[in-house]
Parts: C-alpha cells; sequence; structure tokens
C-alpha cells in the first residue's frame, strides 16, 4: 500500500519537504490550504483554484455544510467532490471550532455540543460520533477529530479539563471510525488535534497523548486565537518537538505570510487560513514587496502591473490602478481579483519555500525575506 506520508529532505533545523499520498491525488509540501467553507473559496471559481492559484487542497467545515445544504443533498450528491466539482484533495474541520466562533447559544457537556444555528436558529447537537458521521457524509481524504478548542486567554484549570475532554473525544472518534466504513470507496484519512492553550506542560501531554493514537497524520489547534504571535511560535516549537516526525503536522488557522515561513521552520507540513480571501474582499494584498491597501490614493494613476513578481494572470493582465477603482467602486470583480491574486501568492509562497528547504539555504532565505513580505506598500 502506497505510505500516506513521505519526507524528501528535512533541512539542517526542523523543516522538511515532503509529499502526501490521498487517493484524489499528491499533495507538496509544506502546503497551504484555502479555505472552502460552503464548498466553495469565496470569489474563486473552481478551475480558477486548479489552474492558476495552483491549489493542491481545499478545506470545507462540516458545521457549515450539515446546515446546509445539509446532509441529504451531500450524499445524494456523491459527496462534496462530486458535489463542487473538485476531483483533487479535500480537508474538512470537524465542526466543534465553527460551533464556538459562529453558533448563536451553545451548551457543552460530556456527550458533545448543543448548539442554536446561525443561520434560521434551529437546534442541532454535535457529538464526537456525530462530527465523524457528518465527515464520512461529506467525504473528505483528510477529516478532523472532534475537539474544544479554548479561547485565549484562559485559565490553566479551563485549559486542562478542555484538553482532557478533547482526548475522551478523540478515543471516541477512533471507535467510531474502527466501527464504519467509507461510503465513497476512496480512502480518508482522520487526523487528531493537540490542544492545551499557552501552557507548556498541558501542550507535551496533549502531544504526547495525540502521538499515542497512531494516527496518519496530527494537528495542532488552539492556536492564532489572539495570542502574542511569540507565543503562538513557542507552542509550535514546543509541539513538534513531541509529534511523531515521520508524519504530517497541520497547523490550524494560521496565517499570515510571515507566520506561514516562521512555523515551517518550526516542523510545520500543512496550514489553512481564511486570511488571503477574507483580507482580499477588503482589498488587502500580500506581495513578495510588501503588503499593499488598494484602496490607497496612492494607487489612483499607477498604471503599473498589479504585482510584478505575482504567478498568476491577474498580476499581469490588471493595473494597480485598475483594481483600485474597483475596490473604489465596490465592484465584485475588486474581491474576485484580489482573492486570486492572494491565492496564488500563498501558494507561490509554500512552493518558495519548500524549493529552499531541497536547496538547503531555507534558514538564510526566511530570515532576509521575512521582514520584506511584512511592509507596507
Ligand atoms: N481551526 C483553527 N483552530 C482550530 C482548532 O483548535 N480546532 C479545530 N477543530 N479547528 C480549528
Amino acid at each position: 500500500m502506497q505510505q500516506f506520508f513521505e519526507i524528501e529532505k528535512v533541512s539542517e533545523g526542523k523543516a522538511r519537504a515532503g509529499h502526501l499520498y490521498t487517493d484524489h491525488g499528491r499533495i507538496e509540501t509544506p502546503i497551504f490550504m484555502p479555505v472552502g467553507t460552503v464548498a466553495s473559496v469565496k470569489t474563486v471559481h473552481q478551475h480558477e483554484l486548479k489552474d492558476d492559484i495552483k491549489a493542491q487542497i481545499i478545506l470545507g467545515n462540516t458545521y457549515h455544510l450539515y446546515l446546509r445544504p445539509g446532509m441529504e443533498v451531500m450524499q445524494n450528491a456523491g459527496g462534496l467532490h462530486k458535489f463542487m466539482n473538485w476531483d483533487l484533495p479535500i480537508l474538512t474541520d470537524s465542526g466543534g471550532y465553527q460551533v464556538f466562533s459562529l453558533a448563536k447559544t451553545r451548551k457543552m457537556s460530556e456527550e458533545g455540543v448543543k448548539f442554536k444555528s446561525h443561520i434560521d436558529g434551529s437546534f442541532h447537537m454535535f457529538s464526537p460520533e456525530k462530527s465523524m458521521e457528518i465527515q464520512r457524509q461529506i467525504g473528505a481524504d483528510i477529516f478532523m477529530a472532534f475537539d474544544e478548542c479554548t479561547p485565549y486567554p484562559c485559565d490553566y484549570r479551563l485549559a486542562k479539563k478542555s484538553m482532557n475532554l478533547t482526548h475522551r473525544w478523540l478515543k471516541r472518534c477512533i471507535t467510531w471510525c474502527n466501527e464504519n466504513e467509507e461510503l465513497y470507496g476512496y480512502k480518508q484519512h482522520l487526523f487528531p488535534i493537540v490542544q492545551g492553550s499557552c501552557y507548556s506542560d498541558l501542550r507535551k501531554i496533549s502531544a504526547e497523548v495525540i502521538a499515542e493514537s497512531n494516527c496518519v497524520g496530527n494537528a495542532i489547534g488552539g492556536l492564532s486565537v489572539g495570542e502574542p504571535e511569540d507565543e503562538m511560535y513557542r507552542i509550535t516549537d514546543e509541539v513538534t518537538d513531541f509529534l511523531p516526525k515521520d508524519k504530517p503536522r497541520y497547523l490550524m488557522g494560521v496565517g499570515t505570510p510571515w507566520n506561514i515561513l516562521e512555523t515551517i521552520g518550526l516542523g510545520i507540513d500543512m496550514l489553512d487560513c481564511v486570511m488571503p480571501t477574507r483580507n482580499a474582499r477588503n482589498g488587502m494584498l500580500f506581495t513578495w514587496n510588501g503588503v499593499m491597501n488598494m484602496k490607497n490614493e496612492k494607487w489612483k494613476q499607477d498604471f503599473s502591473p498589479l504585482d510584478e513578481f505575482g504567478t498568476s494572470y491577474v498580476d499581469a493582465e490588471y493595473s494597480k490602478a485598475y483594481v483600485r477603482h474597483l475596490f473604489i467602486s465596490r465592484e465584485y470583480l475588486g474581491k474576485q481579483i484580489a482573492s486570486i491574486h492572494n491565492l496564488a501568492f500563498y501558494l507561490d509562497l509554500v512552493k518558495v519555500a519548500r524549493e529552499h528547504i531541497l536547496k538547503g539555504d531555507f534558514y538564510e532565505w526566511k530570515k532576509s525575506i521575512v521582514p520584506i513580505l511584512k511592509q507596507r506598500l
């Protein structure tokens, strides 16, 4: 049987370049995964995602897809790949995190979370078993264990209690998966999630419990929730030391271009974030020269290409002045162009990072490029 993860090269530090193998294709790591919460990467067509942005895997969300269009539609479509006409790999998040950030009211118990839909106010219950069942019906190649993500800051007792609940829920997720088969004839891989807030001792315990569960890949959650960047790096550094070296490590919900390079440097292989698409819709563009606010007066008469180092066609074909005009006029096309640009940039960023890992000069390169990426243009 084909191995799930193969490491091609480990740099002199902790950064790695490798490949993930799924039944919907091979993924080069480190990789950034565009977020397609409701079976749509906002404002971007599937063929743009594949051909222009060069996305290799995208994300979907259990919480949203369960509420709308619902699991009857999903199963009758034959799963999310067919429903949205995306034949490359998909990863789904398990729902817990979204219940906490979106549901109107929620009630936690050992059993799971009762919540009120943000769409129509109806009541629902997610348990570890229910989350697994829904994620089987969605049919993602990689799916996440049902966890509780603690807010920041979080007092020690609460963080410990929540982490232990996440560990008990993981056992239930694994039991359910062992007793229930996949629906669509291809393999689905479960990733458990390390929690423990910003407490080193809790993170160590959690990483050990998660490693012991012996899944094919592991994730780090509970970060990028308002903690200072240095804390996020410190915890990521500590946790990657305790997670198995031969399995992929997914850092959930991170982050800016510099967060991505720094955490790749700490041994992260997979990342996702709404930032490139959300910020694009507000006119913020990430580039190899720094961050641009497209609404700025400064671009009004600048007819040079949107991004001279950009890899997507929008970068060469449209001018800064034109894209500024679209944002000032509140045209949808501005959001579309900016989203394509930002996602193509994020995919280029991890591709170039990978090339430097293979070449052996990743850390020198990162040190020189990070201050440039942070510049405000
Ligand atoms: N997305 C970002 N952070 C988290 C987390 O801690 N848990 C889950 N399930 N999803 C996330």
